[in-house]
């Protein structure tokens, strides 16, 4: 199989990721616990470590508010109806997935937040200036994705970040597709809350993600319970990381989380753009005829491109990629339909073709011949 669906989630996992969920299951994967036996100790110690690791990697100082969560899509959760009050206004993106736009409308359909969603030029970019313009005396976030999962665009967040902080409001940036791609440093981009995915770039299992919570944030608890200490205390404890993560961790997927983003830091963040680049450069050089197909990616953005062939809606496509070339892609709306919308592409989509840290030349030019045997003879798919 030719995996280009590395937008969705990265496949396989370097091997050392499934030794080390492997490892962590048999030997030492106790609940973690402060005070505990020694397995609960090793557990504690390997989360920590790897919010340490974390905090390296997304330019924080603050380890402690490295907060463990199942995916993006609960960190930003975590973080919107954290922060919001009755009466706040928001901005957000065209662009945005919906675990940000879903929480959002959900808010606003219910009167409790407005909302102001930015369109975006034909370049997919949000404009700094619009942002500012868009503020409001009750603008409390302005919640935006650093790089869109449908065009791959790279967003102005450090632009975007000043505005946001000259206006005192709190700056939520969505890095699901950004994290391990491009170098993030959170403090002197002004982010507030940055919400990552453990199973994309940063190449650890699904079930792994997480927030980063900087000084500026209060965010109110939306799950409370057992911290592994403080028992005695009523209510959610304040102090970090244990004021917004309730429960039992995923630490046999953390353990696998912590060898994805060791893996990555060896090989260097700085490299992963590059390398996921240069793929999609030679994908459409071995492409005969490029313009028989409708392009809506972004050559400047992260490793993924959309495009459509007229004749197929991106289902027929994909499936014909997946069930006669045996190489998997992503068609629809990448649960993003306000991008679409913006694209002109709303309601079927795109196919998505996103390539990641295992993808090789040879797989980019076998998605090019397939591409081009099926645009060279529609009639016979
Ligand atoms: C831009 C963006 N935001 C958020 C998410 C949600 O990530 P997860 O499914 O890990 O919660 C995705 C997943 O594809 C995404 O691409």
């Amino acid at each position: 199989m030719i995996y280009l669906d590395h937008a969705a989630t990265s496949f396989p996992k370097p091997e050392r990721v499934f030794r080390a969920i492997d490892d962590f299951a048999r030997t030492s994967a106790a609940n973690p616990g402060r005070g505990g036996h020694h397995r609960a100790t090793e557990a504690e110690a390997m989360m920590e470590d790897t919010r340490r690791l974390l905090a390296r990697l997304f330019g924080s100082s603050r380890p402690e508010r490295v907060v463990f969560t199942l995916n993006a899509t609960d960190a930003l959760n975590m973080a919107i109806k954290g922060v919001l009050k009755p009466g706040d206004h928001v901005i957000t993106s065209v662009l945005e997935h919906n675990s940000v736009s879903r929480p959002l409308n959900r808010l606003a359909n219910e009167g409790v937040i407005t909302l102001t969603r930015l369109e975006v030029g034909a370049d997919h970019r949000i404009d700094p200036g619009d942002v500012e313009k868009a503020f409001l005396p009750a603008t409390r976030l302005v919640a935006i994705t650093q790089a869109s999962n449908v065009t791959g665009t790279i967003q102005p967040v450090d632009e975007i970040g000043k505005v946001v902080r000259q206006r005192d409001a709190l700056f939520l940036v969505d890095a699901a597709q950004s994290a391990g791609v491009i170098p993030i440093h959170m403090e002197q981009a002004s982010i507030d809350l940055l919400a990552f995915t453990g199973h994309k770039a940063l190449l650890g299992p699904t079930g792994t993600g997480g927030l980063l919570v900087g000084g500026r944030a209060l965010v109110t608890p939306w799950r409370e319970g057992g911290t592994g200490g403080d028992s005695a205390d009523p209510v959610q404890p304040s102090s970090y990381p244990y004021h917004l993560e309730g429960g039992t961790p995923n630490v046999m997927g953390l353990a696998g989380l912590r060898e994805g983003i060791r893996s990555l830091m060896e090989r260097g963040v700085e490299t992963v753009l590059p390398h996921e680049r240069k793929l999609l450069a030679s994908f459409r050089s071995a492409l005969k005829d490029p313009d028989k197909f409708q392009w809506y990616g972004d050559k400047d953005g992260v490793g993924l491109v959309s495009l459509n062939l007229s004749g197929f809606t991106p289902a027929e496509l994909a499936g014909i990629l997946d069930g006669q070339f045996d190489i998997a892609v992503r068609a629809g709306l990448h649960c993003a339909p306000y991008a679409h919308r913006h694209l002109g592409t709303f309601p079927d989509g795109t196919v998505r073709i996103s390539v990641g840290w295992s993808t090789t030349e040879a797989d980019m030019k076998a998605a090019a011949r397939a591409l081009n045997e099926i645009s060279a003879t529609p009639a016979t798919f």
